[in-house]
């Protein structure tokens, strides 16, 4: 039996399929995300050179196919927020639990703080124990939580936020 082997990288637009296929059953069949209609392929491309400008998107694979990924997007688009940003992180869904979430994380924060990031938060529809366990074993600290300030598949929902001061995982 071979050993399994993982890999994170940067994402190229090919990877847009696969990253769109992770994400699609989180918008259609749960709350995790609040996007109603899965992205195609061609708009995943799109996300994934936008985020890559300022930030990062990178993808997991395990035997050379993409089973996870994570990425970065601006905060907020006010000019003085120019240094924090959003993070997120999907996994196959039955690729969870197994630590490649913390293994993109682990990537992911380092790339940032290299880019000039400060601040990195999260944000986390409730419940959502794995997400909410992986941003805590990655340091960060919850600021609060919104209440039912999303309406999806006809239920009100709260959210948490999270955020990580990257200074410190300036390589
Ligand atoms: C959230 C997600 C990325 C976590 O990745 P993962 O590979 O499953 O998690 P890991 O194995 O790296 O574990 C990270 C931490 O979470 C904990 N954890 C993982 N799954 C858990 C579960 N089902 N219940 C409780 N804790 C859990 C682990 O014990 C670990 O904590 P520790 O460091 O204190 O031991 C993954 O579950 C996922 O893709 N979920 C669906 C999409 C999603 O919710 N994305 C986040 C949007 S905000």
């Amino acid at each position: 039996m071979s050993a399994v082997t993982t890999h994170i990288r940067d994402a190229i637009p090919a990877d847009a399929e696969a990253c769109a296929a992770i994400y699609a059953p989180y918008t259609t069949d749960t709350a995790v995300t609040f996007e109603l209609t899965p992205p195609d392929a061609q708009e995943m491309a799109a996300r994934i050179t936008a985020a890559q400008r300022h930030h990062a998107w990178l993808v997991l694979e395990e035997h050379d196919r993409v089973i996870g990924y994570a990425y970065a997007v601006p905060f907020r688009s006010r000019a003085a927020y120019a240094w924090s940003c959003e993070v997120s992180v999907y996994l196959d869904r039955d690729r969870r639990g197994s630590g490649h979430g913390r293994a993109l994380y682990r990537a992911l924060l380092p790339a940032l703080a290299a880019r000039g990031m400060r601040t990195a938060v999260a944000c986390m529809t409730l419940p959502n124990e794995p997400s909410l366990a992986l941003h805590r074993s990655l340091g960060f600290t919850p600021v609060g939580t919104m209440h039912r300030i999303g309406y999806k598949h006809q239920t009100w929902h709260d959210v948490a936020w999270a955020e990580l001061d990257l200074t410190a995982h300036t390589p």
